[in-house]
């Protein structure tokens, strides 16, 4: 079991009852509701759910940089037993730059196209772990950071612009740029989705084969349910602001049973020339006036009066498997 192999002092992040609410000129967006999942050192955790279901808005609540316009109306994130809200300046900055790193869908955006790689790299070193180290190790360590991620020549690399590279290029930048500052956290937001499947699929495999040499602890958020279960050992999955089910990744792959895990599984294309899927009918409620009770009430065909009235409570249906439904493991 998880709690029992792991000790507690090993919790690096948790999430508590979070919800929060995007303000759009007065008018309240209602995005998470109740969102709780923790991450331990070297632990590999997925969360997985459809676009607009508040993934990265999740990951940018752990960071404290959701935009101007969210309001925090409940629950709580705390990194290394301090809670994030609670932080000094000086705190927080500690935690973004030596404690968790986010990876993003678009490397892009991630990096400042008017700075060279090398003076962006440096810039992030010198503000990490060992502030006082001399130039000359700081540039060893970003080009031993930038061999580690499978990139030839990265005393070119250091010269370059980001326009000069390629999007599987910035992404490998951005990856070692997390690793080298020596972070325990990695958040991965559909890193990779923006670039083609074969240089995705390389990104996935160097980011899991980092994550377990150096021992890291990573938040892989994906829309892919395959991405999932090749790279993560425990998952959310996460339908509109909430976590209707969690558990050990094989578990639930195996034994799915929340109606919207069973239906988002069966939507995975089959390569036995089955029928195409036919999807899941209707779409993400309006965040304006979400349902009162289960968030996916509307769209559940197995939805009765109780569901859309009365928020199910989270049940362990087997070790560590954990599902909001009132009639979980009712064979859907
Ligand atoms: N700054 C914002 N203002 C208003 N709504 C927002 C803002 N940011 C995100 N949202 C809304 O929150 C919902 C969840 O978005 P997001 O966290 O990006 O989801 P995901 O990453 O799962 O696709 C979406 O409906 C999105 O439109
Ligand atoms: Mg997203």
């Amino acid at each position: 079991m998880r709690d029992g192999m792991i000790a507690v002092d090993d919790l690096l992040l948790e999430i508590s009852d979070l919800s929060v609410t995007f303000d759009v000129f007065g008018h309240g967006y209602h995005v998470l509701d109740g969102i709780s999942f923790q991450a331990r050192k070297g632990e590999r955790i997925g969360l997985v759910g459809e676009s607009g279901c508040g993934k990265t808005s999740t990951l940018k609540a752990i960071l404290r940089v959701l935009p101007r316009n969210a309001v925090i109306n409940g629950g709580s994130v705390s990194f290394s037993g301090k809670d994030v809200y609670k932080m000094s300046g000086r705190e927080l900055d500690l935690m973004r730059r030596n404690g968790a790193g986010m990876i993003f869908q678009d490397p892009s955006s991630a990096l400042n196209p008017v700075f060279t790689i090398e003076s962006q790299f440096l810039t992030a070193l010198k503000y990490s772990s060992d502030a006082g180290a001399p130039r000359s190790e700081l540039y060893s360590r970003a080009a031993q950071a930038l061999e580690n991620v499978m990139l030839a020549d990265p005393e070119r690399i250091m010269k370059s612009y980001p326009y000069q590279l390629s999007g599987g290029m910035k992404q490998r930048v951005c990856i070692a740029m997390t690793i080298a500052a020596g972070r325990q956290l990695m958040l991965a937001d559909e890193p990779g989705t923006s670039l083609d499947v074969t240089i995705q699929d390389q990104i996935l495999r160097l980011i899991n084969q980092l994550v377990q040499d150096k021992n890291l602890a990573v938040i892989m958020v994906s829309h892919s349910l395959g991405v999932i279960r090749e790279s993560t050992s425990y998952v959310n999955i996460m339908y509109a602001g909430t976590i209707v089910e969690s558990g050990g990744t094989e578990d639930v792959f195996k034994k799915p049973a929340h109606p919207y895990t069973v239906a988002l599984m069966a939507c995975v294309p089959k390569l036995t020339g089955e029928e195409l899927s036919k999807g899941i009918p209707g779409r993400v409620p309006d965040y304006s006036e979400p349902p009162v009770g289960c968030r996916f009430s509307a769209r559940c065909q197995f939805a009765r009066d109780v569901c859309g009235r009365m928020k199910p409570p989270r049940t362990e249906i087997s070790p560590e498997h954990f599902v909001s439904c009132y009639f979980a493991g009712e064979g859907f």
